[in-house]
């Protein structure tokens, strides 16, 4: 099958289609039984990430259940500073757990280059699994966006709202720089890898990306994405880029113009019909449906489908949510989703 038969491709390529190609963020995780067996067998969460044939299987198993138009790596962002010799563990019910940077001394910890080698079967994972996707399935890889990465690197966690990372910048903006820019040709790096080993399609998350004030968000968002997508795209591959920028809906216009991503990620709290103004054409819109509808289902679910369905259907438009698939949302739900949209 041509690329172009591919939907997510196709719609990435900037064709409209009465029914959209959908996946979801966190389609591989918790909410599958057949997930929580597997990881029920594994050391630790990075143990899992590292281990080509669960991870190849975990990737599949929302495809075969499913039938979802593209397939997602299963690995994490937090594999990169991994990968730059900073400690990373994931406690269970309490997220990651990183050893802080908590001033520029700090960074002296970290390599001064992305271990490739360390990520060598994510890369294997990717081999084993682009042989096995139904030929209509896209296969989308990943990095997080440095502004994100950085954050969990200086707050050794998640925080709601990144005070530690945008105190470092304010207080160390030249070594933050260098945190940044560490990540931006890591990401590079490991981008260019992933698409060497298979993937079609790559996703930049940049989840936090909604707690900055605009120098910092054109500091530390805006142009690190902008850099990491130029790098990938100056290996003349013609990979489709989506860059999920989440909390910045309000910037869609500056980053269409200035990422040159072939999609858009859109979080829940994003007008449909305002971003597809914004957009004009020049890029698909991934979205953006509530992960608490859902979770939710039910009338609320049908309603919230119709209106994300009707916000996008004259503009190049990939079916998702806001953000991840949560916890503890039944299956029959992502079931009753697949006939909503699919009719
Ligand atoms: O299905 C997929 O989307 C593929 C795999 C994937 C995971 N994490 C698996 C995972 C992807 C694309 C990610 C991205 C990721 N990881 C992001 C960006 C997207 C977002 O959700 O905002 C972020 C911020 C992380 C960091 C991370 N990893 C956190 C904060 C946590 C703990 C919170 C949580 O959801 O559990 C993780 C752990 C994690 N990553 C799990 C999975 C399936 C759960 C761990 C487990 O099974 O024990």
């Amino acid at each position: 099958m041509s690329n172009s038969e591919k939907p997510l491709l196709a719609a990435l390529g900037g064709e409209t289609r009465r029914i959209p190609p959908l996946w979801l963020m966190r389609q591989a995780g918790r909410y599958l039984p057949e997930y929580r067996k597997m990881r029920a067998g594994a050391e630790s969460f990075l143990d899992f990430c590292y281990s080509p044939a669960a991870a190849a299987e975990v990737t599949l198993q929302p495809i075969r259940r499913f039938g979802f138009d593209a397939a997602i790596l299963f690995s994490d962002i937090l594999v990169i500073p991994d990968a730059l010799g900073q400690k990373v563990s994931f406690e269970s019910g309490e997220g990651p757990r990183l050893e802080p940077l908590e001033k520029p001394e700090d960074l002296l910890r970290l390599s001064s280059a992305v271990d490739l080698e360390r990520l060598a079967p994510v890369f294997e994972t990717i081999d084993r699994v682009k042989g096995e996707l139904p030929p209509q399935t896209a296969f989308i890889g990943f990095c997080g966006a440095p502004w994100t990465v950085a954050s969990y690197m200086i707050a050794g966690r998640g925080v709601a709202d990144q005070a530690p990372a945008r105190l470092f910048a304010y207080r160390y903006p030249a070594a933050f720089a260098r945190l940044i820019e560490l990540l931006t040709q890591a990401s590079i790096a490991y981008l260019l890898r992933q698409i060497e080993a298979g993937v079609e399609v790559v996703q930049i998350f940049d989840s936090w990306a909604g707690s900055l004030p605009p120098s910092e968000f054109e500091h530390w968002v805006v142009a690190p994405i902008a850099k990491i997508i130029a790098g990938v795209r100056a290996k003349g591959s013609e990979t489709k880029v989506i860059a999920f920028v989440r909390g910045a809906g309000a910037h869609l216009a500056t980053l269409v113009e200035r990422l040159g991503a072939d999609g858009y990620g859109l979080d829940t709290a994003a007008d449909p019909a305002w971003c597809c103004k914004a957009a004009g054409g020049r890029a698909a819109l991934q979205g953006n449906l509530d992960p608490l509808a859902l979770l939710a289902g039910g009338e609320a679910l049908e309603r919230e489908v119709d209106s994300v369905l009707r916000g996008f259907k004259d503009h190049p438009h990939i079916f998702n949510l806001g953000h991840g698939v949560l916890q503890h949302t039944p299956i029959e739900n992502v079931e009753r989703l697949l006939k909503l949209v699919r009719g």
